[in-house]
C-alpha cells in the first residue's frame, strides 16, 4: 500500500477520533447514527461506496449484500486485515454491520471508465483463458463459473470482478496466496490463488482491470452448481 493512502487513512482517523469540531453547532447531536458512520467509509470507499480516486479503495456499490456483511465481519474478526477498518467496525454488532452492508449493494451508481492497461498479447490471451475456461492442469475452474458470464459477480455471496482497480485485484490474490485473507471455508478463493502460476495473477488483474463495464449488466443469479465448494457465506 502506498505511503500516500497510509497518510489519508491517517488524517481521516484523526478527524474521527479528535472529537467534535464538525458538530460545533449543535454539540447535542448524536455522533453515532447510520449516515454518520456510513460518512466514514465513503471518505475512503467514494460517494455511495463508488470507490475511492487512489486506485486502491475498492467500490462497495452494488456488491451482493450477503458478500459485503461477511467482509466486515472478516474485518471485524481477523481474517482480512486492515486496522483502519477494523477500528471502525470493532465496536459495530451484526446488525449495524448487516445494515452497512444492504445500504451499499442498494447503492446502484455508474462505472468510471477502466484505466489503461498495458498487457502483452501473450499476457490477455493467457487471462482470458483462465477466466473464460479455466487451466484443467492446475485444477483451476474459470473465473466466470462462479462470478458470473458478465463477471459482475453472483448471488447470493460472490463478488464482481470488473470496475476494480489493478493493484487491489493483485493484492487480494497475493493475500490469498500469503494466507493473508481467508473466507469461510472451504475456501475456494485460497485454493484458486494457490493454484495460479504468479505471472497468472499479474494477467489477471491487468486484464480484469481493463475491461469496461457493460451498461445495463449486473449480478447474476446464482449458478446451480459451483465447480468447486466455495464457504463464502455460510
Ligand atoms: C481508511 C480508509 C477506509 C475506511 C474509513 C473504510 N474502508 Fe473499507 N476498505 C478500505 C481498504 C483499503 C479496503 C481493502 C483492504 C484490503 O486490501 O483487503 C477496504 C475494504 C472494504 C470491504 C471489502 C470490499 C470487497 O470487495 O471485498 C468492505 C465491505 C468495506 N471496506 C466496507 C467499509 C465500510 C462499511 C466502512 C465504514 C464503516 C469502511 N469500509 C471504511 C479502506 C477503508
Ligand atoms: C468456485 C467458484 C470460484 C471460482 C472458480 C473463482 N472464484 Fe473468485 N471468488 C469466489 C467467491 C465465493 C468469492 C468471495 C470470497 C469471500 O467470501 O471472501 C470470490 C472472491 C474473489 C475476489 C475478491 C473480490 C473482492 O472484491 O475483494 C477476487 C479478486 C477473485 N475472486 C478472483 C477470481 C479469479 C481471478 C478467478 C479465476 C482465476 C476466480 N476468482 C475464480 C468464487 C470463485
Amino acid at each position: 500500500m502506498s505511503d500516500r493512502l497510509w497518510i489519508a487513512a491517517g488524517a481521516l482517523l484523526a478527524a474521527l477520533l479528535g472529537g467534535g469540531t464538525a458538530n460545533a453547532q449543535a454539540p447535542s447531536a448524536p455522533t453515532d447514527t447510520l449516515p454518520q458512520r456510513l460518512a466514514a467509509c465513503t471518505h475512503c470507499h467514494g460517494a455511495q461506496g463508488r470507490a475511492g480516486p487512489d486506485g486502491y479503495y475498492p467500490r462497495l456499490a452494488g456488491k451482493p449484500a450477503a458478500y459485503l456483511y461477511h467482509q466486515l465481519l472478516h474485518f471485524q474478526q481477523g481474517r482480512r486485515s486492515y486496522p483502519l477498518m477494523t477500528h471502525l467496525l470493532k465496536p459495530l454488532d451484526k446488525p449495524y454491520l448487516l445494515a452497512m452492508a444492504e445500504h451499499f449493494a442498494a447503492q446502484s451508481v455508474p462505472y468510471p471508465p477502466p484505466a489503461p492497461v498495458a498487457l502483452s498479447a501473450a499476457q490477455m490471451q493467457r487471462a482470458q483463458q483462465l477466466v473464460l475456461e479455466g487451466d484443467r492442469s492446475r485444477q483451476v475452474p474459470a473465473c466466470a463459473s462462479c462470478h458470473g458470464q458478465a463477471l459482475l459477480g453472483a448471488l447470493p455471496a460472490t463478488p464482481g470482478l470488473l470496475g476494480l482497480p489493478r493493484d487491489y485485484l493483485n493484492a487480494q490474490l497475493g493475500a490469498w496466496r500469503n494466507g493473508l485473507r481467508h473466507a469461510h471455508a472451504p475456501d475456494c478463493m485460497a485454493q484458486i490463488a494457490k493454484a495460479l502460476a504468479p505471472e497468472d495473477v499479474a494477467a489477471l488483474s491487468g486484464w480484469l482491470a481493463s475491461r469496461p463495464v457493460p451498461v445495463g449488466a449486473s449480478v447474476a443469479s446464482a449458478p446451480a452448481r459451483l465447480p468447486m465448494d466455495c464457504g463464502s457465506a455460510p
